[in-house]
């Protein structure tokens, strides 16, 4: 007789039997698996841990203030808050290969909580969000040849000079079940429920080179997408919906005049565990609908495609 009350009881056992009275660093990405980790550890360690929310300029629209809300405001637990988007985008300058952008990323934030565990006097552990599904593709692919898809910033354990251990409650948990358990400890369903994004933020929904303007125009636009997405009624049936700007510019007309603009591709899937997925069979309506809104909105775009790549041969992410 399996219940989340059970796990949630063992979970903070094993916590408190791993960590003892020593210090633990999380890092919160803004997503539902780190905040339900650091829920969970503050419930079982309270003020040995210390959160950390590493602000990379790769967020989306709000995203960094809903998460230092919900912590400060919500939970009462203590968060550290460090804007570290010009380093990051500094770094970021020129790389266009998917895997170095992740390795720079996945390296920068080693850095920055290096910094940060430094100024609380040190940590002997790091908790991670990471669930079983991360685990098991940062190693192989489901079914095929033992190769690295994609090195997720989260996983594989960190830096010998870092010296803190990990900690990672969710690591045999799916993402249903780890939302299960987000609201068996009280968060938001609004928070609970959000579709899932990835710890390299919008530096993978840009292909190619990543410049301030490109993001400016991906977070309007993926914005509008998924303001559309819930105007329909869309949002909790589909696993994961996001725009990816192109780096491909094509002709258009507008009034009058010629434009020479970016592609914006429109992504959404359904999914039970983000390891196989589904393209969404939106109506054509809707899809019309939203590309007008788009082109109309944003500065920047002149057309929108859809993407009806499932998962396998496509990722969910483009990079
Ligand atoms: P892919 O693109 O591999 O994505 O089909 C599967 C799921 O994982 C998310 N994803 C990540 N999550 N760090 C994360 O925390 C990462 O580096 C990362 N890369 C992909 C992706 O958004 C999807 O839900």
């Amino acid at each position: 007789d399996w219940t989340m009350g059970a796990f949630r009881e063992e979970a903070i056992k094993k916590i408190r039997d791993q960590v003892g009275d020593k210090r633990v660093l999380c890092g919160l990405s803004g997503g539902v698996d780190s905040a339900v980790a650091a829920v969970l550890i503050h419930e079982a360690i309270g003020d040995q841990l210390t959160c950390v929310f590493v602000d990379h300029g790769l967020m989306r629209l709000g995203e960094a203030e809903q998460v230092v809300s919900l912590f400060r405001n919500t939970y009462n637990i203590p968060l550290v808050h460090v804007d570290a988007s010009e380093m990051f985008l500094k770094e970021l300058d020129g790389v266009s290969d998917p895997e170095k952008k992740r390795k720079t990323i996945g390296k920068l934030f080693i850095d920055v909580f290096e910094a940060e565990a430094k100024k609380i006097g040190g940590a002997d552990f790091l908790a991670q969000g990471t669930l079983y599904p991360d685990v098991i593709e940062s190693v192989s692919f489901t079914g095929g040849p033992s190769v690295t898809i994609k090195s997720h910033h989260n996983v594989g354990g960190l830096p010998e000079r870092m010296n803190m251990k990990l900690v990672e409650p969710l690591r045999d948990l799916f993402k249903d079940e780890v939302r299960a358990l987000g609201r068996e400890l009280g968060l938001p369903e609004s928070f609970v429920g959000r579709h899932p994004f990835p710890g390299p933020g919008l530096a993978i929904r840009c292909p190619g080179e990543i410049t301030v303007e490109k993001l400016d125009i991906l977070r309007k636009a993926d914005a509008i997408y998924l303001e559309e997405i819930r105007a329909a009624g869309l949002y909790d049936v589909i696993w994961q919906a996001f725009a990816v700007l192109l780096p491909v510019r094509t002709v258009g007309v507008m009034g009058d005049g010629r434009t020479y603009d970016h592609v914006l591709a429109l992504r959404a899937v359904t999914s039970v565990d983000g390891m196989t997925a589904d393209f969404y069979p939106y109506q054509m309506d809707f899809l019309g609908r939203t590309a007008t809104r788009l082109i109309n909105e944003v500065r920047g775009i002149n057309r929108v495609v859809y993407d009806v790549t499932s998962k396998p041969p496509g990722t969910i992410e483009w990079e």
